[in-house]
């Protein structure tokens, strides 16, 4: 797909996941993501008893991102407890989107894509300009 370890970029996700706290759907999520200066960082969903408050794994990898330096995201895969590529959901996408901008490569279920394909016309900082 290209010269990134997207296989081991994919294994560090497939760990992230290890780690999800997701009792109420038991559906684990990991994340792992490069930044533009070679980090390489990981999310895992984080659930809550009250519900809609739950953390995507997405949100994690943000957090971290910003925690160890900043920078911006250039290569991320999602995927779920079965180790399957998963798209990131609406909201996430926006997430990623901030961090990353346009160019920024995602494994998606239909092959690596840049989020200028994943979040077309996408809102972002620069309407804000
Ligand atoms: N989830 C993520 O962590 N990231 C996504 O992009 C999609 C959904 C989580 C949220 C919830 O904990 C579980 O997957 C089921 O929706």
């Amino acid at each position: 797909m290209s010269d990134v370890d997207w296989d081991g970029l994919r294994d560090r996700a497939v760990e992230a996941a290890t780690h999800a706290y997701a009792p109420y759907s038991n559906y684990p999520v990991g994340v792992a993501a490069l930044v533009d200066d070679g980090r390489l960082l990981q999310g895992c969903n984080v659930e809550n008893a009250a519900y809609g408050v739950g953390l995507c794994a997405e949100c994690g990898l943000v957090s971290q991102l910003h925690l160890t330096g900043g920078g911006r995201l250039t290569h991320v895969v999602c995927v779920n407890g079965k180790g399957d590529v998963i798209m990131p959901c609406g909201r996430c996408r926006q997430l990623l989107w901030e961090n990353g901008g346009p160019t920024m490569l995602l494994w998606t279920v239909s092959g690596v894509k840049p989020m200028s394909e994943v979040l077309p016309d996408a809102f972002g900082p620069d309407d804000l300009a």
